[in-house]
């Protein structure tokens, strides 16, 4: 059947190239792809765990659908095929603020260096690029600066981030290495804005707030080792039974939006180019804003209804961000996206709230995770 784009065009097939397409936004961007349209995947990451279900032999999509295990790093490999394709997403990152910190070099050069090469096939080749950049570039809102007596705190003016007029700020660079990451991609946007002022590439920016869902990150001494993001360190004291930790009480705010609902903006851009070219988009779901201490509580809450039983010992309890973390670590205060751009460009608006989006997320976890977990418990014990 016939598809067509916001503006009634025919979707002609693409070939799509995605670098570090085989991480948890990959994985469910290759699902899209597969399921819903005509589009070819060509994926290069230097593991395909997450999307080995799309690969296998007897899946119905293995003839739209390739992997290529490269380490990015120092590779050209994938040179012709980025100048073969009609589009390139670039997802390829090192995305956990325990290794900005603690690995800020390998973050610059994952994050920046890498994606120089990415950028620089495009503009030769003229071929259009969907980067992945972040909500971390706004770093800290105005309004975490203004005293805290003043009402001036609660003004949206202060705190919403808009792509076209919030400052980007950050803590002190040099010692904060935690903003590593947000000052890479910072650069990044900054040099990919330049290629399309000077040699017009065709390109879109995304900067994501928190998705969440299935396949997100690891669960640490099961899949992967380090620390993980917010979300799958909870899931992670949940499973095991231990407290969950608070850094510096868990005060920060955070909006969380469902991969699902994420995919549908990125599957938007694709198809719209005329749209989507030359804009930077936020795309998170302000609805769904909580303190970090708030979300402890409700995935404490979520996850007793979906195992049907409490988490052992599952209080909360408060850490330093230096023991956490270590020195040098910083924080966003707040994180909300100003939706006006996304809304205006591709009409997309998030659907899924908060307890259903971790509703769902730990039945997935528990599913797959609390038999592994509880072996290895024993084994310890
Ligand atoms: P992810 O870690 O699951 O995906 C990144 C992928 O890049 C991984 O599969 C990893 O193996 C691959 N990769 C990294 N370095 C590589 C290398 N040198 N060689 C080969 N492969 C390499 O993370 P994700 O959540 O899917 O994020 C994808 C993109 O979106 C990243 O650019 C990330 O910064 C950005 N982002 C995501 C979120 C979110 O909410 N998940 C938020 C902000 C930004
Ligand atoms: C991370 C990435 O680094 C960003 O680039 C990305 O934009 C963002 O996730 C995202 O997914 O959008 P951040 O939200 O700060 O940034 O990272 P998390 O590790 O998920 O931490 C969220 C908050 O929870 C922070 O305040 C952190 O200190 C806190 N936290 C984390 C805890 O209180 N306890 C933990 O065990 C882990």
């Amino acid at each position: 059947m016939e598809r067509v784009n916001l503006d009634g065009e025919e979707i002609i097939p693409l070939t799509i190239c995605l670098i570090g397409g085989g991480g948890f936004i990959g994985s469910h961007l290759c699902e899209k792809l597969m399921a819903d349209t005509s589009h070819k995947a060509i994926v290069f990451d230097n593991h395909s765990d997450k999307i080995n279900h799309l690969l296998d032999q007897s899946s119905p999509w293995r003839d739209r659908i390739e992997f290529h295990k490269i380490n990015i790093t120092n590779n050209s490999r994938f040179e012709t095929p980025i100048k073969a394709s009609d589009l390139t997403i670039n997802l390829d990152a090192i995305c956990s603020p325990y290794q900005f910190k603690w690995e800020p070099l390998d973050t610059i050069r994952d994050n920046f260096l890498d994606a120089i090469q990415v950028v620089k096939y495009c503009t030769e080749s003229k071929k259009r690029l969907i980067h992945f950049s972040t909500c971390e570039v706004y770093g800290k809102t105005v309004s975490s600066f203004l005293p805290k007596d003043r009402d001036l705190r609660q003004d949206p003016e202060f705190y919403l981030l808009k792509e076209d007029a919030s400052p980007c700020i950050f803590g002190p660079v040099i010692e904060k290495h935690r903003w590593s990451y947000a000052c890479a991609e910072q650069m990044m946007e900054s040099l990919i804005y330049a290629e399309d002022a000077e040699h017009g590439l065709d390109f879109t920016v995304v900067r994501p707030f928190n998705w969440i869902g299935p396949r997100m990150d690891f669960n640490p001494r099961v899949d992967g080792d380090g620390v993980p993001r917010v979300f799958d360190c909870f899931n992670n004291y949940l499973l095991r039974g231990e407290k969950l930790e608070l850094v510096g009480g868990g005060k920060s705010l955070r909006t969380f939006c469902y991969i699902k609902d994420a995919i549908e903006a990125v599957l938007l851009m694709i198809e719209n180019p005329k749209r989507a070219n030359g804009q930077i988009f936020n795309v998170g779901n302000p609805d769904n804003e909580v303190t970090v201490k708030q979300l402890a509580e409700m995935m404490t809450e979520v996850y007793a209804k979906v195992a049907g039983k409490s988490a052992p010992g599952s209080s909360t309890t408060d850490v330093s961000s230096k023991v956490s973390y270590g020195e040098g670590y910083d924080d966003s205060d707040k994180l909300i996206p100003d939706m006006t751009i996304i809304s205006k460009q591709l009409g997309w608006k998030p659907k899924t709230s908060l307890q259903d989006l971790l509703e769902i997320t730990l039945s997935y976890e528990h599913q797959n995770y609390s038999k592994s977990i509880k072996k290895a418990l024993c084994e310890i014990r």
